[in-house]
């Protein structure tokens, strides 16, 4: 039995600091940062696209006006393309204006993830939303979201992308309490509360939360609620928390495929390797210039 309508809102936060990208998120958003010639931040919209998202909400911040400029048509780029004849580049350029219709919010501080999804009600409207965390790439041949609706769409509430990252990692993650009885290794598990950044050897399991969350309108009123912590920062989870205690429902659906955490240098770096090596024009070239590559002997 269905018990909720299929997720069509996404909201995306792209408001932060990026500080780990200093200096150029000086100027440039590090959400529009290439991974390879697309920013992570469309293949994030890709990824919701793909699913049936058709409105996407970014909540941005001053100096991030670069976003609204990549996701619009450019009426003179496109003429001088068209002019040329490159179909190729304005099949490129159009990709991005086409996947959906964008809207903007603005947070005017950095108060951390709680409030940014916070300036996302009058846009979810009393529906649920997808949350998805740009600096999060899922592999566009595995499946999270989708299946992530699915368990919405069955069971309502709050549902979370899940990774276990084993014991070591997990106090760096929001950690869920697996609910009594499930199976720590099935696919979708019941959730019966939730701890950010455990210590190891206190962890209530090793299923870390990722960048991907549908959340039930009742989310807004929560994030009203919640005091501000370290940092001055509202955080995401002391509001999901509330209304996983209070009895909403809470499933995470734990992601099995390649996970790509680009707000961290050495994996950005990573991420770009792997795609590079896979893309469709310079994929071979990469790939065999890479079986020759020696770190050691370069200069
Ligand atoms: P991060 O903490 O990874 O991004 O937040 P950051 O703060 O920009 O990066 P560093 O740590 O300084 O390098 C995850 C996502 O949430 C957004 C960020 O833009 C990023 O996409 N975010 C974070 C907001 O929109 N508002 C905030 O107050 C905090």
């Amino acid at each position: 039995m269905m018990s909720s309508p299929r997720v069509s809102k996404a909201l995306i936060p792209a408001a932060g600091r990026g500080t780990r990208f200093l200096p150029f998120t000086k100027a440039v958003p590090k959400e529009l940062a290439p991974v390879v010639t697309r920013p992570a931040l469309e293949l994030v919209v890709d990824e919701a696209a793909r699913v049936g998202v058709t409105d996407v909400l970014f909540v941005i911040s001053d100096g991030k006006a670069a976003i609204g400029e990549y996701f619009r048509p450019n009426v003179d780029l496109e003429a001088a393309l068209e002019a040329k004849g490159d179909t190729d580049g304005l099949a490129a350029i159009r990709h991005a204006e086409g996947l959906a219709t964008y809207h903007y919010a603005e947070q005017k501080e950095p108060r951390g993830l709680g409030d940014a999804v916070g300036h996302g009600a009058e846009f979810a409207a009393g529906e649920p939303i997808a949350v998805l965390l740009p600096d999060d790439l899922i592999d566009e041949r595995d499946a999270l979201l989708g299946p992530m609706l699915d368990v919405h769409a069955e069971h309502g509430g709050i549902v979370l992308g899940l990774l276990d990252v084993g014991p070591k990692e997990i106090s760096k993650y929001g950690c869920v309490v697996p609910a009594e009885g499930a199976d720590p290794g099935a696919d979708v598990v019941g959730i019966a509360d939730l701890v950010e950044k455990p210590k190891a050897d206190e962890a209530p399991s090793t299923l870390a939360i990722i960048g991907r969350y549908v959340l039930p309108p009742e989310i807004f009123a929560a994030l009203r609620d919640t005091s501000p912590g370290a940092g001055n920062e509202i955080q995401l989870t002391d509001a999901m928390r509330a209304l996983c205690r209070a009895g909403t429902p809470t499933h995470g659906v734990v992601f099995a495929g390649r996970r790509y955490d680009t707000g961290d240098r050495l994996e950005y770096v990573k991420a770009v390797v792997r795609l590079a090596a896979r893309h469709p024009v310079i994929g071979e070239d990469f790939r065999a210039w890479l079986g020759e590559y020696d770190p050691g002997a370069d200069g």
